[in-house]
């Protein structure tokens, strides 16, 4: 039975495995070719540390197993585990047998020794996962995945899936990939001359979702807390470090909740989900504290320690306003923000993530809840430093005449949002809710400046490779 690596470096006391027998099995990072022996770094992708395997010439075709075993190759070993006179390692194994499963030819292997430029490791998606960078920010996600899932679940939030393909846009932004079976060359034609959509296959347009909030919506508004945790598709066409055409993004939706339950929610998801990779992922961890981001398990520590500020939108554009920097974006109350105004609320002015509220309600999503004062919603985005907005969220406008006002307002078909205006009609609660964009939340982590290198295969504009 094969053993993985992690339950041999990872163990707290290495003395009960000394002289037992097992097998690996991984990719060959390095190799040293002796005479009398061959060393082997071994990695399977299960913890950030190689294993060092050690073949000696009474091996088993010794000789060709020295030919094979390259940079890049495939193999298995069997032998004993012993305590490692060398310092990086607690144990290493000597080996009885040896197989390569796989070669690779170390001339053409594209992952050489040196270092790789990021760039250059997006052109070959399929093999960065074997690499230290790539390997680490896969456990780090997968570790931030599942303490979503903790922290929802330990809350008695259900997690509920949302439709990817959908008729109705949720941010109202328009940015949305069309879904159809239409023939692109030869479209079915109205009277008019415009496409004929009725003969499409949902008898409708229909888009790749933008966020599953709408249908979330509806699942709060029954089952009180749940969340989605799924992809999402953007079709802006923008080409920045902090944007991606599919991403995933974690969707909490509470009834019976406000604005501050929906920060204090927030704020604790992202201290949880924190305080959790920082023990778990802890040789990721510090891979990424010295080599991508030097301090960056000190900056989420005090994530962790410290209570997020609190200010609303109108305040911080007095800040801004006040900074005397010179940003490339105009600074004026009814103007979006822009990342470089985030990054010096929260990096340079507060030094800490900051929960921005109360934004003005031209804006903002349709669906936002109007304040008293006519002007602004009860909208709340979390900024943090390095990356800006991390979450948008909101409490809802659960008030029927306003949300239909609201719909015609922002030029949305009211036909289209039927059902949403009925949560509205019948047995309606005040209810929040918000979407954290999981990408950015493992940038946030990593340290890493690209969005494109935290998700397996990144989709952006001109790209779908892979
Ligand atoms: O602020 P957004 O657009 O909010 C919504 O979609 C709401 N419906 C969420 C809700 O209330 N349920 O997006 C939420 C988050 C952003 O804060 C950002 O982290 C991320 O999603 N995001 C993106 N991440 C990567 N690439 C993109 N193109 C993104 N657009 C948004
Ligand atoms: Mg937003």
């Amino acid at each position: 039975m094969r053993t993985k690596i992690k339950e041999l470096l990872g163990v707290q006391d290495h003395s009960t495995l000394i002289g037992k027998t097992f097998t690996v099995k991984g990719w060959i990072k390095t190799v040293r070719n002796q005479k009398n022996f061959i060393f082997v770094e071994l990695n399977d992708g299960s913890t950030f540390p190689n294993f060092q395997v050690i073949v000696e010439p009474t091996v088993k075709d010794f000789d060709k197993l020295a030919v094979h075993m390259t940079t890049g190759a495939s193999m298995s070993a069997t032998g004993t585990v012993i305590e490692s006179p060398g310092q990086n390692q607690a144990v290493e194994m000597h080996a009885t047998e040896a197989t390569v499963l796989g070669y690779s030819d170390p001339e053409v292997y594209p992952l050489q020794k040196k270092r790789h430029s990021f760039e250059f490791l997006r052109t070959i998606a399929h093999l960065r996962p074997r690499t230290n960078t790539f390997g680490a920010v896969a456990r780090v996600r997968n570790a931030l995945a599942f303490a979503t899932h903790r922290f929802f679940q330990e809350r008695g939030f259900l997690y509920v899936n949302t439709p990817i393909i959908t008729g109705s846009d949720c941010e109202g932004a328009g940015e949305m990939f069309q879904v159809t079976t239409l023939d692109m060359n030869n479209p079915p034609k109205t009277d008019k001359g415009v496409v004929d959509t009725t003969k499409d296959f949902f008898a409708k347009p229909t888009y790749l979702t933008v966020s599953g909030q709408l249908a979330g919506e509806t699942y709060a508004c029954g089952l009180s807390d749940v969340y989605t945790f799924g992809p999402t598709f953007r079709a802006e066409n923008s080409n920045t470090s902090r944007h991606l055409a599919e991403f995933w993004m974690i969707e909490p939706e509470m009834a019976f909740a406000d604005l501050n339950d929906n920060m204090e929610c927030a704020e604790s998801y992202i201290k949880y989900v924190l305080k959790d990779v920082l023990t778990t992922c802890k040789d990721d961890m510090n891979f990424f504290n010295q080599f991508i981001e030097p301090g960056c398990i000190e900056r989420l520590q005090k994530v962790i320690d410290v209570p997020f500020e609190r200010v609303s939108y109108t305040y911080a554009i007095r800040v801004l306003q006040k900074s005397g920097k010179t940003f490339q974006f105009p600074v004026e109350w009814g103007l979006d923000l822009q990342s470089e105004h985030e990054r010096y609320l929260a990096e340079e002015f507060f030094g800490k993530p900051v929960i921005l509220t109360d934004y003005p309600r031209k804006i903002k999503s349709f669906y936002m809840r109007d304040n008293e004062d006519g002007k602004t919603v009860a909208a709340m985005d979390v900024i943090v430093p390095k990356i800006g907005e991390i979450i948008g969220g909101s409490q809802r406008e659960e008030r029927f005449d306003l949300i239909e006002r609201k719909l015609q307002e922002f030029g949305l078909a009211k036909e289209a949002y039927w059902w949403y205006l009925e949560l509205r009609k019948y047995g309606s609660v005040p209810h929040s809710g918000f979407g954290c964009g999981f990408e950015r939340l493992v940038q946030f982590v990593t340290g890493l400046d690209n969005i494109r290198d935290v998700i397996p295969f990144p989709r952006y504009p001109g790209n779908a490779e892979f």
